[in-house]
């Protein structure tokens, strides 16, 4: 297999998608800390360890070594806060195991892209494990936490991205097929990427800064409204995005269903969404308040938690089809005039340069 050909491995691609899978659960386990006002039950995070009469830095919960802490106490809020350390400080470490793989294997086909987004990845986990610790530290100032929630979407994509760009599809892809819906289509893929991280920003803010979090917070604000409205064209548009993917490529399962399934997930966030407000209106959460040593806070009804916990996952798994389908419609598809109705009009078929399709499009 010459070097062009030879595509990146399957167990890479296999480690790719474990990082993709663990980077979804901790964004639920993320999601569960805020959810359940649990963020200060652990109110450290560096220590100092005396090693041989020498002091060197170590990450801790409750005073012990993150990786010591013993089991029973990991009992209400600090069992949410502890379990998404402890989970992050794992896909921190599969992520310096993706990135040097990548490293090693970045002379093969493919590779060089691999590599960049794992470079990618690694940058947005240091940061977001630095984003953990800072928010512990000041008390989870609004501006922080939803920076450090922002940046789990961001890390979530460029792993997902990782794992589609070293797909042996991907990889093997001749020339883009022409297609006279290419630009089009390229624009609205992009506008839903777009779209959706807008949407996800909002979110942060208003999980951050509303009633769920602050119970003096109006429970109808600004955030909710920018985030109502935001939503429905959000919805619209992933609507109106797909049915047109559905109407061009209704053959190719590239598109297909990847579209479909986040058709079913538009839908499921309207309900999931509406049911968060629900929970947030019932003020079953509890004041956040930081809580003395070895003490920890009343944990909300499982509904509180578990309904705006699954609105974020499910926020973070649309923006990733989104990403997918993006990503796919750049490297699959151009625009320009396919061969079929070149041939009509007595042409060849010729893909339209890129550069004169963007300067048309201003
Ligand atoms: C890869 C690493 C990490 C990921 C992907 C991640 C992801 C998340 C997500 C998605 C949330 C929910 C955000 C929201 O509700 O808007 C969250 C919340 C939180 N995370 Fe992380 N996290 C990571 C590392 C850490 C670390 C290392 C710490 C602490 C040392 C930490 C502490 C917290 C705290 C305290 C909250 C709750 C913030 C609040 O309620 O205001 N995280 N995390």
């Amino acid at each position: 297999m010459s070097e062009e050909t030879k595509l990146t491995g399957g167990r890479f691609r296999a480690l790719a998608g474990a990082v993709v899978v663990a980077t979804f659960v901790a964004l639920v386990l993320g999601a569960n800390v805020t959810s359940s006002g649990s963020g200060l039950a652990v109110p450290d995070w560096l220590g100092w360890h005396d090693f041989h009469g020498l002091k060197v830095p170590q990450i801790v919960s409750n005073g012990d070594n993150l990786f010591a802490y013993p089991i029973e106490k990991w009992v209400g809020a600090v069992f949410h806060e502890h379990v998404h350390r402890l989970w992050t400080a794992g896909l921190g470490f599969l992520t310096i195991c993706l990135v040097a793989w990548a490293f090693l294997r970045r002379r093969e086909a493919g590779g060089r892209s691999a590599a960049r987004w794992s470079l990618a990845a690694l940058a947005l986990v240091c940061a977001q494990g630095g984003l953990g610790g800072l928010t512990v530290e000041m008390r989870l100032p609004a501006w922080v936490s939803v920076l450090h929630g922002v940046t789990a979407q961001a890390f979530f994509c460029v792993v997902v991205a990782l794992r589609v760009t070293s797909a042996p599809a991907y990889l093997a892809a001749g020339p883009r097929e022409v297609c006279a819906a290419g630009r089009s289509l390229r624009r609205g893929a992009a506008w839903l990427v777009i779209a959706l991280a807008v949407q996800l920003l909002l979110g942060a803010v208003l999980r951050h800064t509303g009633p769920g979090k602050n119970p003096a917070a109006p429970m109808v604000s600004h955030a909710l409204l920018t985030h109502l409205a935001w939503g429905l064209v959000v919805v619209v548009s992933v609507f109106a995005v797909c049915a047109r993917f559905f109407r061009e490529r209704n053959r190719d399962n590239h598109f297909v269903h990847p579209a479909m399934i986040l058709c079913v997930l538009a839908f499921t966030q309207l309900l999931l969404g509406m049911g968060a407000y629900w929970v947030s209106a019932g003020g079953s959460r509890p004041a956040p308040a930081i809580p003395g040593p070895g003490e920890t806070l009343p944990t909300p009804g499982l509904a509180a938690i578990l309904l705006p916990s699954a609105h974020l996952a499910v926020g973070a798994l649309m923006i990733a089809l989104a990403v997918t389908i993006a990503l796919r419609t750049f490297r699959f598809l151009a625009p320009g005039v396919p061969a079929a109705a070149a041939a009509d009009a007595g042409e060849s078929a010729r893909e339209e340069p890129v550069d004169a399709a963007r300067e048309r499009s201003v």
